[in-house]
């Protein structure tokens, strides 16, 4: 980890256009509503939020797949933002993408010699043997073998074809890896396998990853960073270790508490008061305050009319709670109860 920001994004927004019947464009729907991230060469950033909140659109908008409407992605020395998805092969080589859905992202007709070669074979002027041979090293750094060669996906566990599509991610020796939910279909001991080859793969190539889960407590230990999403907004942000032992957002606390509860009334009564406070229409948020205001327990009448900004946290990062505004003398008793958590 040599400390350079190799990944800058700065106030990004992301913006879907409905379509009305005509073909004309409808209304806008705000999907990532100015985020803010860095991570360094060699670096892991866990993003972590539940479904909806634009953890994915932040991602495609990094891979090119989907346009930023605003704001940038610095890369290196370029703005892959003003790059509107056209990046010259220079620079999406160095950035590879795993998805969430082992049975769907892996071409069924492949063999896994071809899906591991294929990067090498558009990119690279590698002769047929020179990739082969490529293949079977890939392979071992994902723990399988020259004998998985010739094998088609399906012959595959999910979990093997998770590190199927890992090998191929490395193949070119990416500087970043974007891995949207790699392991959310998989069972838990297998998710834990794939964390732990990823973990080693980083540490022995140097790799950055963006790692994009909704359980925080998955990618915690992986993570350097944590920044925590809420429906378009980034809510907290900081040193990993520091957000999963001591959340400062509401929000974070919250999603650290989303473990099921065993006795069924303490289950029963959370039902009940998420029914009673249910999230705010996403569209409405940008204008009006605080995305989680309707759900906070600690909520105050700014943060009905005001965006808070990123406050600075004792132990790193910062989170976007007014809690936080010096002077707030409520900031102490909401870090103790965060403290008081195991
Ligand atoms: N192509 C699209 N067109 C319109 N809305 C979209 C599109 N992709 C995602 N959205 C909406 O944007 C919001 C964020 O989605 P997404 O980035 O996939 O979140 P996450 O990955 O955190 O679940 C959701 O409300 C989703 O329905
Ligand atoms: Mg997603």
């Amino acid at each position: 980890m040599n400390g350079q920001p190799l990944l800058e994004i700065a106030d990004l927004r992301v913006t879907y256009w409905g379509r009305s019947l005509l073909g004309f464009k409808g209304r806008p729907f705000h999907a990532v509503n100015g985020a803010n991230l860095t991570i360094r060469a060699g670096e892991t950033l866990g993003l972590v939020g539940e479904s909806g909140s634009g953890k994915s659109s932040i991602a495609n908008t990094v891979l090119g797949l989907v346009p930023a409407s605003a704001g940038s992605i610095r890369f290196g020395d370029v703005d892959l933002a003003a790059m509107n998805t056209r990046y010259p092969p220079a620079v999406r080589n160095q950035i590879q993408a795993v998805f969430q859905d082992p049975y769907s992202s892996l071409n069924p007709s492949m063999t896994v010699e071809d899906i591991v070669t294929e990067p090498l074979r558009v990119h690279t002027g590698m002769s047929r043997a020179e990739r082969r041979a490529r293949a079977v090293e890939l392979l071992k750094l994902v723990s399988l073998s020259e004998e998985h060669l010739g094998r088609h996906p399906h012959q595959f566990s999910g979990g093997q074809r998770q590190r199927i599509a890992i090998a191929s991610a490395l193949a070119l020796q990416p500087k970043l890896i974007v891995l949207d939910e790699p392991v959310s279909a998989l069972d838990v001991s297998t998710q834990n396998q794939i964390i732990n080859l990823l973990y080693e793969r980083r540490d022995a190539l140097g790799i950055a990853y963006l790692l994009i889960a909704h359980d925080l407590a998955l990618v915690h230990h992986i993570s350097d960073r944590i920044a925590v999403m809420y429906l378009g907004h980034i809510v907290e942000e900081g040193p990993s270790d520091r957000v999963y032992h001591a959340p400062a957002h509401p929000y974070t606390k919250a999603l650290l508490d989303a473990v099921p509860l065993l006795d069924p009334e303490a289950q029963r009564r959370r039902r009940a008061a998420r029914k009673a406070a249910p999230a705010l229409d996403a569209q409405r948020v940008a204008a009006e305050g605080c995305p989680y205001r309707n759900r906070c327990p600690y909520v105050m009448p700014r943060c009905a009319t005001e965006m808070p900004p990123a406050y600075p946290i004792a132990g790193g990062g910062t989170a976007n709670c007014f809690l936080y505004a010096e002077g707030d003398a409520r900031a102490e008793s909401a870090a103790t109860v965060a403290g008081a958590a195991p």
